[in-house]
């Protein structure tokens, strides 16, 4: 059913746990399934340096969310907002169709996480 890169990120999911100080945190939950997502991201000068997750889900769930991660690290803030639910699956080498609304889980907790960001440093300059 799933293809090799999903069941090892499944099998060792990159980057999980909680970021302490983290300068911004998404959430996403499914209606579908009831499953949920939550991402931290550590950033310096706009670039995503560092990225944890905690997902409470099915194995294309904590695949997608593993994958994520690893396609974020690195990014900037703006270059992160572009990745897509289907960016996920893609890289993953795609998920069965069933599955595929899992991966939105993944990319719809970073953009919740991205606009807390925003939110935060729009906060930070009114100060
Ligand atoms: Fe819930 Fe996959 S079945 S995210």
């Amino acid at each position: 059913m799933y293809n090799e890169k999903v069941v090892d990120h499944f099998n060792n999911p990159r980057n999980v746990g909680e970021l302490t100080d983290a300068d911004a945190v998404g959430e996403n939950g499914s209606f579908k399934c009831g499953d949920t997502m939550k991402i931290y991201l550590k950033v310096k000068d706009d670039i995503i340096e560092d990225v944890r997750f905690q997902t409470y889900g099915c194995g294309a769930a904590i695949a997608s969310s593993s994958m994520l991660t690893e396609m974020i690290k690195g990014k900037t803030i703006d270059e992160a907002l572009q990745v897509s639910n289907q960016d996920v699956a893609d890289e993953l080498g795609g998920l069965p169709p069933l599955k595929l609304h899992c991966s939105n889980l993944a990319a719809d907790a970073l953009h919740d996480a991205i606009a807390n960001y925003k939110k935060r440093q729009e906060s930070a300059v009114k100060e």
